[in-house]
């Protein structure tokens, strides 16, 4: 899952996933009398996606949001918990805040997310550092539970759901480009991969009504946004009956009786051609050459897939409990490169020194590297999780040095592939969505092609949401430079 930052330069765990943002908007409202909400995400797209809904759940109910905490009435966290780390990182801003809350005791501070669901009402109870405990299914209880902080209690709801997908919320586009935007179509995840805490703070996996999403990208359609990217933490598993829900309706819409994700796909392709479609993230065990076909069938459905690996040896594979070996994976791997072509983008996560990963078992991930040769991946060391099955069944052996070593020999080995894919573009011509200016100036513009490139070109005063024909004349490993072209 991408946000932009590639942490190709970053040896320690810290990336792109753990970085934090808070509002940068600040709605129109009645700013004597609305109550002012902070919210700051953490962790994956899903959570970023998520505090969109929670903030369109505290609008209705009267709040406005603002990019100071300094001035809020209520700061909410929604946190992360896929490594140590992420949490550490957490606890350090929850102290800021309660400084902040010293000398203005009226604050609210909450914590939404993953850890809220992992650590429940310890945060209140034993460490009595937030006033509001919220897991990742509950938001529709938010504003009671910050009426009854607000009037002195506590309120805790970590109750995990089957059903929630919060279809019928629109989500309130926070820091957003006016371009991109996500949008989740399912929650939860029931693969038990054994480092993994997710499933345990997500619940089990729901998919969400397909017309649901398919209106919801077709305002955003409308609203300007040219680029919608699907979330779920397996997509491949989307399956949606109408059989059990709502057939009557839906059928009237000539939908078919099951949905699954080649088909979902599809759904959303058609809402316009200048909508682009992408989606994170693709599980190697699931993912179907259907689903394949049907990227190559439109063309805007983005020829760029992230396919985590994880590592490539087969026995550090089956402790992780992923369900597929390197053979499987280099066989999804050869139907991409079959089916889209030597140009669709892949991408991976990669985690080093998992429980008794021996050296020759690493060098089998660096040579899985070279045989996919990633566009980009994100890299980590392995970080024991408590309550996840790898805790309970196998000792944390590998020492932080050589996890260390390790990654960066992933990350060298990454930065290698990243500059070589790079390279082979040079002298092509692109297809690119215009983003808005380049994070190093504003003479240049950004944009991604559809293999989920970043390129930086010339500013020449054309407007974000465009597409441009850009001819790449350079590159690095992380970015292609280039000029724009007539088509
Ligand atoms: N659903 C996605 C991943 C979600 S978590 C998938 O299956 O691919 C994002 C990434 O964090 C994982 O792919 C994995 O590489 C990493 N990760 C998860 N748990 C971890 C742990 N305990 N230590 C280090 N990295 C971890
Ligand atoms: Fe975690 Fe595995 Fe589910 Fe991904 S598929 S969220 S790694 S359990
Ligand atoms: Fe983190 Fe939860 Fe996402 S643990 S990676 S915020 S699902």
């Amino acid at each position: 899952m991408e946000q932009v930052i590639k942490d190709l330069d970053i040896l320690d765990n810290a990336t792109a996933r753990e970085e934090s943002c808070g509002v940068k908007i600040s709605a129109e409202g009645d700013r004597n009398a609305a109550k002012k909400l902070y919210i700051e995400s953490y962790g994956c797209q899903m959570n970023f996606s998520d505090s969109e809904i929670v903030t369109s759940i505290l609008k209705k109910e009267g709040f406005d949001t603002t990019s100071s905490f300094e001035s809020a009435d209520v700061i909410l966290l929604n946190t992360c918990s896929i490594r140590e780390k992420a949490e550490l990182t957490v606890r350090k801003r929850l102290s800021q805040f309660n400084t902040v809350k010293k000398n203005n005791p009226d604050i609210t501070i909450g914590v939404l997310g993953c850890m809220a669901e992992r650590l429940k009402s310890k945060l209140l109870e034993e460490e009595k550092i937030v006033d509001l405990v919220v897991g990742p299914d509950a938001y529709r209880d938010l504003p009671n539970l910050v009426k009854k902080a607000d009037e002195g209690e506590k309120g805790v709801n970590t109750f995990l759901s089957r059903e929630e997908t919060y279809a019928d919320i629109s989500p309130v586009r926070l820091n957003s480009n006016g371009v991109t935007a996500f949008i989740s179509i399912m929650r939860g995840c029931d693969n038990m991969c054994s480092f993994c805490v997710v499933p345990f703070t997500r619940g089990r996996e729901r998919s969400r009504d397909p017309y649901s999403i398919v209106q919801e990208a077709k305002d955003l359609y409308e609203n300007g946004y040219r680029e919608v990217t699907l979330l779920g933490q397996n997509v491949d598993s989307y399956k949606w009956s109408h059989q059990e829900n709502n057939k009557a309706r839906l059928e009237k819409q000539g939908i078919n009786d099951i949905v699954n994700f080649a088909n979902l796909l599809e759904m959303v392709a058609k809402v316009h051609p200048d909508l682009r479609i992408r989606f994170s993230t693709s599980h190697p065990k699931d993912i179907t050459d259907e689903v394949l076909h049907t990227i190559k069938k439109y063309n805007n459905i983005c020829k760029y897939i992230h396919l985590p690996a994880q590592s490539g040896n087969s026995r550090v594979l089956d402790l992780m409990n992923r369900t597929y070996d390197r053979e499987w994976y280099m066989n999804r791997v050869d139907a991409i490169r079959d089916i889209l072509g030597e140009e669709c983008g892949i991408s991976s996560d990669m985690i080093a020194g998992f429980c008794t990963e021996t050296e020759e078992e690493h060098q089998d991930t660096l040579t899985l590297m070279d045989y996919v040769k990633y566009d980009f991946s994100y890299m980590f060391y392995y970080s024991e999780r408590p309550g996840t099955l790898a805790e309970k069944k196998f000792e944390d052996d590998i020492p932080l040095d050589v996890k260390k070593k390790r990654l960066q020999e992933i990350i060298n080995k990454q930065r290698d592939l990243s500059l070589e894919r790079n390279q082979l573009d040079i002298g092509k011509t692109f297809k690119v969505l215009v983003e808005g200016y380049s994070k190093r100036s504003d003479k240049d513009l950004q944009g991604r092609n559809s293999a989920n490139k970043v390129v930086v070109f010339q500013n020449k005063g054309i407007e974000k949401g465009t597409y441009v024909n850009v001819k790449v004349t350079d590159c690095s490993p992380a970015t292609l430079f280039g000029e724009i072209v007539e088509a």
